[in-house]
């Protein structure tokens, strides 16, 4: 079975073919990150125009990289959501119309969902399993108890950590996207310098706040005025300390949730561009080791946002029989 994902939410134009003993056939990702950069941040029209541009030809492409034709597809999964509309309906839209000309089973993917299923894929992972979801997008603890079965234990209730790595970035002066310039930042600086908060450190649940933390650097960097390379170094490291303990208070929480839930002790994924961050797998690594479970870390280029992840999606649902219909709704909005 040779499933087709594509996937256009976001920043990233991407197409993958994925068969269901999880061959990945192609798997192309076209980063938007220079149309972006000089403002800072994804702009949603610029998005969406350049998913037009280049989703038809990145399909022709991953066809010929595996070698295949649309005649040797069983079907199609695309991205229908949470995400920039604009953009989401580039991918949905394509994807239906290779269905309905060819003939294929349809697959609306939550991109969540395709985040959430990533470690079957490259780990072989067995449900049950918590995820900590941490990119620019999304910031979320949910226990993956099976296909379609995801249960929310929490999220950030303002920023994302990833927005929070790039605000505090540009904060700093420091490159876009911010989490890759921090994190080198940190490596000359003093995590101690700076007393940062720790929001919602300590206090039970498994929700996360982060705009406080960006206030607080905000507050730093108006005290100290011009910014030394060494204030710089050290502002990103106190930061960085201070993400990497709010996530790990919060993630053990959520385990023992899991465990009570579960009667298992993990093991615990982490996905999404903000796992890239060394500082911050070492500490999951000390506490799931703590706990008596194991850290699963996919490969970057599968936890950043890809179409390998939509494709597989498709091939979990469509081995369970379940496919939708071509009038399935693009939705900005899509809790799982
Ligand atoms: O998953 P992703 O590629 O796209 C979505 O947001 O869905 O994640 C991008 C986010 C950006 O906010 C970026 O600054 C952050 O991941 N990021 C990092 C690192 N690499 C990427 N944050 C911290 N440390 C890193 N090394
Ligand atoms: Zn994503």
């Amino acid at each position: 079975m040779l499933i087709l994902g594509l996937e256009s939410s976001c920043d990233e134009t991407a197409v993958a073919l994925v068969n269901d003993a999880g061959d990945i056939r192609a798997n192309l990702v076209l980063s938007q990150l220079a149309e972006h950069r000089p403002y800072g941040g994804v702009v949603p029209e610029i998005a969406a125009r350049s998913h037009l541009d280049h989703l038809d030809g990145l399909i022709v492409k991953a066809l010929e990289e595996a070698g295949v034709g649309f005649d040797d597809l069983h079907g199609v999964a695309a991205t229908l959501g949470p995400g920039l509309i604009g953009g989401v309906l580039v991918a949905a839209t394509t994807g239906k119309a290779i269905a309905a000309a060819r003939g294929l089973p349809f697959v609306a993917v939550n991109h969540l969902e395709g985040h959430a299923l990533t470690a079957r894929l490259t780990d072989r992972l067995a449900f049950p399993y918590l995820l900590l979801l941490v990119s620019g997008g999304h910031c979320q603890l949910l226990a993956v108890e099976g296909v379609g079965r995801y249960r929310r234990y929490g999220g950030t209730i303002d920023d994302a950590v990833g927005e929070a790595f790039d605000k505090t970035a540009k904060l700093l002066g420091l490159d876009y996207p911010g989490g890759p310039a921090v994190e080198r930042a940190a490596r000359t600086g003093d995590a101690s310098r700076f007393a940062l908060p720790r929001p919602l450190k300590g206090r039970p649940g498994c929700d996360f706040s982060f705009s406080g933390l960006k206030t607080a650097v905000r507050q730093q960097v108006q005290q100290l005025g011009a910014l030394s390379s060494q204030d710089r170094a050290d502002l990103a490291a106190s930061f960085q300390a201070a993400v990497a303990e709010v996530l790990v208070d919060r993630t053990r929480n959520a385990l023992v949730r899991f465990r009570a839930d579960t009667g298992q002790p993990g093991p615990l994924v982490v996905a999404g561009g903000v796992a890239a961050n060394g500082s911050l797998r070492q500490a999951l690594t000390v506490l799931t080791e703590a706990e008596g479970t194991e850290l699963v870390a996919p490969p970057a280029k599968l936890c950043t946002d890809n179409a390998a992840m939509i494709a597989w999606a498709g091939v979990e649902r469509l081995r369970l029989g379940q496919r939708d219909s071509l009038d399935a709704r693009a939705r900005p909005r899509w809790p799982l």
